[in-house]
């Protein structure tokens, strides 16, 4: 396999067993503190991947560095900024590969929504969620680029939604995820010459600790078990493990075939939530 490295120069480490195919990946993964972001930097972490992440919160951060301590805890690198800050990203990207002496792989993993339903939102709601998502996910390839250029290609993988693809509120949402998804199938074509891969998943609902659908299902158990009734064949929520094993695939060689793929990891979700149509 090509693209394999040892990470910072001199610097030797412990890797798990089995080979997933990221090991000695150098990799940037944003928002990594919590939800998916964080059990994707964990996992690659634990597969022997050299991992840069960032998140606004700097406690988080060092939480995260020193759990990971134990554990090839040296290979990662961590700096606290707003991805929506572009020179800051840029920095970031910069600084991740100048660290690891190069970037294998990138992870737009930061997002979310800004302000309500469509006619509660303005235009800086709309704004926000845009440079959020698509916004930080477009700064961060361009600023990765080179270096993946100089490592002879890599992997890009954003991270959509199950509501970019199927109608629901909030609106802003939806369309800044579906605007990804083209991104990651347009940004294929136009890299691919590089040996440069772009992907898009798209998680659906995902059950993690006390965030949206794990607080419903603890304070409002009999919505959520509607809502995992209805729009779930198996009854059950996708965990973000499960995404993240999705995403380290993207990133490793096994996948070499792959790109300008949209893949959806919901466990045949079909509406996002149960405010949809
Ligand atoms: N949760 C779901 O069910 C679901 C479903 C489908 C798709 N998704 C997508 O999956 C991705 C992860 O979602 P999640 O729910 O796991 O996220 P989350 O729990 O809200 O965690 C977000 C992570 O990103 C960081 N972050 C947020 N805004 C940031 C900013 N402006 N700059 C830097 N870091 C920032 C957070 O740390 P700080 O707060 O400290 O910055 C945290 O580490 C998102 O793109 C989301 O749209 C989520």
């Amino acid at each position: 396999m090509r693209n394999v490295h040892d990470g910072r120069a001199g610097a030797a480490r412990q890797e798990s067993g089995g080979d997933s195919g990221v090991r000695g990946k150098r990799v940037l993964v944003t928002g990594g503190t919590r939800g998916l972001g964080e059990q994707i930097v964990r996992l690659l972490v634990a597969e022997g991947a050299w991992v840069a992440t960032c998140a606004r919160t700097e406690r988080d951060l060092e939480t995260m560095a020193v759990s990971l301590a134990g554990e090839g805890g040296r290979a990662l690198f961590t700096r606290a900024l707003d991805v929506t800050e572009p020179a800051r990203l840029e920095q970031f990207a910069m600084a991740a590969a100048q660290r690891f002496g190069g970037l294998d792989g990138v992870v737009a993993c930061a997002g979310g929504s800004r302000g309500g339903g469509f006619e509660q939102t303005d235009a800086a709601d709309w704004a926000a969620t845009w440079e959020l998502n698509v916004g930080h996910a477009v700064r961060l390839v361009r600023a990765a680029i080179p270096h993946l250029r100089d490592a002879g290609g890599g992997s890009v993988v954003l991270i959509s939604s199950i509501s970019g693809w199927k109608p629901g509120p909030p609106i802003q949402y939806g369309a800044a995820k579906s605007a990804q998804i083209h991104l990651a199938a347009s940004l294929a074509r136009e890299l691919g010459p590089d040996g440069i891969r772009v992907n898009a998943v798209s998680p659906g609902s995902m059950l993690i600790p006390g965030r949206r659908w794990d607080r419903m299902r603890r304070e409002d158990p009999e919505r959520f078990a509607g809502f995992a009734a209805a729009e779930l064949p198996g009854g059950e929520l996708v965990a973000p493990q499960e995404v993240a094993r999705v995403v380290a695939f993207l990133l490793s060689d096994w996948s070499s075939g792959v790109s300008g793929a949209h893949l959806p990891v919901d466990r045949a979700q079909n509406a996002p939530s149960p405010d949809g149509y």
